[in-house]
């Protein structure tokens, strides 16, 4: 029962059936073992493939559906019902290439979108490194023309489908004295030379879904390759991508809060105590009611970013940020509490709930952690507020109350 699912449309809903079908069929039989041996879900994409779900987000001139970002964020959510990994391990392909789609030249466009959208091929996202997480602006990995090539040299970290990708969008400075206005992107492919794909890390949760170190040893890409006609314009492509790709985590988070509730649900429905089950106490009722709600509430604010997405709205960025901070924090939330109304059975792994709750606390880490997610937010706020009067202003004209000395309108307030 998913009450606000009502509201989607009829071409929403198919979007859904599919995906639920390729969830229930080809990933919730494997999930455990996927999580328990750290193999790749192959099987997963194979199955999505043949559902032809890869190319959602795609133009359809480049082999996709165009069906946008809700429709994408529905069959993440799906997917991550059953495993938080298998959605990630779809998602990342959004995140791989937005870039392109949103940057590239119609060359690079029609040379690498059509084989994401058959799911041929699959793409990673190399933003992050040591020294540049939340400062993704203080990126170090420097990009040198010579000639007809770029040499790329630095190392990524938290590439995510690392080794399961074969292109990769990597961004790195051309130009270090500009800071972010010196970043630029570009599109490298498995095989270059000096690209290497390093460390495989040993992670709390999504386990099944690979995060590796990536290196850049002089790895020379054809002057082709820079991403877009000129340099400089990486950072802000990064930025955009990640204001399309931030709903799809959310949505992610979405998937596993429902996972974790659904088997609570279940689990106190059956569960005999004291003479009757779990849920006849309404403790567990109550617990239930903030759980489904919670979910709910998320679940409209993803469909609104991304909704806000598809109709390209400047409200993208700041809705973006507020469900993924929003729908992963519930998420964390719903999922501990799913552990907790399985008492000691929810603390091992045979019952499947715990690996909610690993999977669901890098929601609130990766594409930006929670803390940047609330800076965003906040500056859009003091943005607002900046040389605005409001209701305060309204409120004291009609009272006639003096306004405070320090109670002026018009300045900008650095945060
Ligand atoms: N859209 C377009 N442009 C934007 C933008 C947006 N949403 N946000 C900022 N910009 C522009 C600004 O307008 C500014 O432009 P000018 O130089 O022309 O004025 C420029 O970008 C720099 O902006 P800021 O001064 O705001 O930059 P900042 O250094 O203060 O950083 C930040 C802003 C929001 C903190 C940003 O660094 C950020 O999002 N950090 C988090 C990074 C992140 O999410 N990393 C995760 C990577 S993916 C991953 O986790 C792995 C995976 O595979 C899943």
């Amino acid at each position: 029962m998913i009450p606000s699912r009502e509201l989607l449309s009829e071409e929403n809903r198919r979007y859904v059936e599919r995906a639920r079908e390729v969830a229930e069929k080809y990933v919730l039989p494997r999930a455990a073992e996927w999580d328990r041996t750290g193999e790749y879900p192959w099987a997963a994409i194979e199955a999505l493939r043949e559902y032809d779900l890869m190319g959602v987000w795609i133009p359809k001139e480049y082999g996709g559906h165009e069906a946008g970002l809700l429709n994408l964020c529905l069959v993440v959510e799906e997917l991550s019902r059953v495993c938080g990994a298998v959605g990630v391990a779809y998602m990342v392909n959004a995140l791989g290439s937005f870039p392109i789609i949103l940057g590239g030249t119609e060359a690079q466009k029609r040379r690498y979108l059509p084989a994401i959208a058959r799911g041929e091929k699959l793409i990673a996202f190399c933003l992050s490194e040591y020294g540049a997480g939340s400062d993704a602006g203080s990126l170090k990995t420097q990009a040198v023309r010579d000639r007809d090539a770029y040499v790329i040299t630095g190392d990524k970290k938290w590439t995510t489908n690392a080794d399961a990708a074969s292109i990769y969008t990597v961004y790195a400075t051309t130009d270090p004295e500009k800071g972010t206005r010196g970043i630029s992107a570009f599109i490298v492919e498995k095989g270059m030379d000096g690209f290497i794909i390093g460390k495989k890390e040993d992670k709390m949760g999504i386990r099944a879904v690979p995060v590796h170190e990536t290196h850049f040893r002089a790895c020379r890409v054809p002057k082709e390759n820079l991403l877009g006609e000129q340099e400089g314009t990486g950072f802000y492509n990064a930025m955009m991508t990640l204001d399309r790709a931030r709903p799809g985590v959310a949505a992610q988070a979405v998937g596993l809060a429902q996972g974790a509730f659904e088997l609570a649900a279940e689990w106190v429905s059956k569960r005999v105590q004291f003479g009757q089950p779990l849920i006849a106490q309404e403790a567990v009722q109550f617990m239930l009611a903030d759980m489904a709600t919670a979910i709910e509430a998320a679940r409209q604010l993803v469909y609104a970013a991304a909704q806000a997405a598809d109709q390209d709205l400047k409200t993208l960025s700041v809705l973006s940020a507020m469900c993924k901070v929003f729908a992963s924090d519930v998420a964390m939330r719903v999922a501990t509490d799913a552990v907790q109304l399985l008492g000691g059975y929810g603390y091992v792994r045979e019952y499947m709930v715990e690996k909610y709750m690993r999977d669901a606390k890098i929601t609130q880490i990766y594409e930006g952690t929670n803390q940047i997610q609330r800076l965003v937010i906040a500056r859009h706020i003091v943005r607002w507020m900046s040389g605005r009067d409001g209701l305060l202003s309204e409120f004291l004209n009609v009272t006639g109350a003096r306004k405070p000395e320090n109670l002026r309108s018009g300045e900008w307030i650095p945060l």
